[in-house]
């Protein structure tokens, strides 16, 4: 008899929120990575639109930016047979578990993420207990599918920690339910910065329209955004301590085209910044052609991206209520 290899790949699981079209931060720091580890992993993609709740949305807008966002999810090449792509709140185990571990999360270690105190200061007129739990909701994402890793961003370091903790606790208390997940985080890109101020993180939410591209950007936008970038009066393309601005567009350019920054130093030794900001666009243009190409496509084809959603949603629901039903178990609540 043959034998049958039955290898099993491990398991990715990451989010995006669907507050805006992402950025090209989003796209370099995480969307890339995404589409990176497809072949060799077992991936799972969500739109993290409970999340979004924590902001209250515009309820219109929020259906329409889900739908947008789990459209681009497909634009940017994640094959919805070989992955699984869905919405976050077309799960429900994925609150469901976020409220038993709420009862596993100290006050405390909550209290110190980062991005809450900065959230709140931002939104000081709605700090809701939401935007407290968020990382937990984060962590029901994660562990729901027993992921071995986490590709995301810089900023979210914190929360893979806080996530990490409380599935040991949960492991310790109740004995062995979650695999404990690894961070992936890009050696190259895990913070790009915003064009007009590069000591910030590029955001979404950034008022200023010139600070960041977001992935649906027009060509001209885009090359008239990197013209405007904020660099430094020194005029030599090279990665060193206090070059913020040019450092970043090396980091965008480095990842657009391959290169890395020694190669990038000689291709422009003795040229200006203006060439070198005009050469970054291009590259930029040129990633993200075939992504807004399969966006215009997909989006005139809403039937098939509800349809999509729905199977995502029922593939994710199989796996996803396994890791649940163990959990309720272990916690002691009565199962039918
Ligand atoms: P979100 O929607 O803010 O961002 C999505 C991803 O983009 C990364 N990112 C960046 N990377 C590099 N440079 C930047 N300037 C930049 N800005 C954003 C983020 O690190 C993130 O990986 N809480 C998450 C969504 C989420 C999630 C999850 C992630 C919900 N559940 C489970 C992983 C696993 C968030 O708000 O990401």
């Amino acid at each position: 008899m043959e034998a049958v290899t039955t290898e099993r790949k491990p398991i990715v699981l990451s989010a995006i929120q669907p507050t805006s079209v992402p950025t090209l931060g989003n796209y370099i720091g995480a969307l890339r990575n995404w589409k990176l580890m497809c072949e060799d992993y077992d991936c799972l993609y969500a739109v993290a639109d409970l999340h979004a709740l924590t902001v209250h949305p515009e309820p219109a807008k929020l259906r329409q930016q889900t739908l947008e966002m789990y459209a681009l999810l497909l634009s940017i090449g994640l094959d919805p047979e070989k992955n699984t792509v869905f919405i976050q709140s077309m799960v429900p185990a994925h609150a469901e578990l976020a409220w038993i571990l709420d009862c596993y999360t100290m006050f405390g270690e909550a209290s110190r993420m980062t991005q809450f105190k900065d959230k709140s200061q931002k939104h000081a007129d709605n700090v809701n207990v939401g935007l407290f739990a968020y990382p937990i909701l984060m962590a029901a994402d994660i562990l729901l599918y027993q992921a071995n890793f986490v590709p995301v961003g810089a900023d979210q370091k914190q929360h893979l920690e806080i996530c990490r903790d409380i599935a040991s606790r949960f492991n310790t208390l109740r004995g062995n339910t979650f695999t404990i997940p690894e961070p992936f985080i890009g050696k190259v890109g895990a913070s790009i910065k915003s064009l007009q101020d590069p000591t910030q993180k590029m955001s979404k939410s950034d008022p200023n329209p010139k600070a960041s591209v977001s992935l649906l950007d027009p060509p001209e936008m885009i090359l008239k955004k990197f013209k405007s970038a904020v660099t430094d009066s020194e005029a030599c393309v090279r990665y060193a301590d206090g070059k913020d601005g040019i450092n970043n567009l090396m980091t965008i350019y480095s990842c657009c085209t391959g290169r890395d920054f020694a190669a990038i130093e000689a291709e422009f030794a003795g040229k200006g910044y203006g060439d070198f900001k005009v050469k970054v666009a291009e590259a930029v243009i040129e990633e993200l052609r075939p992504v807004q190409e399969n966006y215009r496509r997909l989006m005139a084809d809403k039937a098939y991206l509800m349809q999509t959603a729905a199977q995502g949603a029922e593939k994710a629901a199989r796996r996803a209520n396994k890791t649940l039903f163990k959990a309720k178990k272990k916690v002691g609540l009565l199962l039918p």
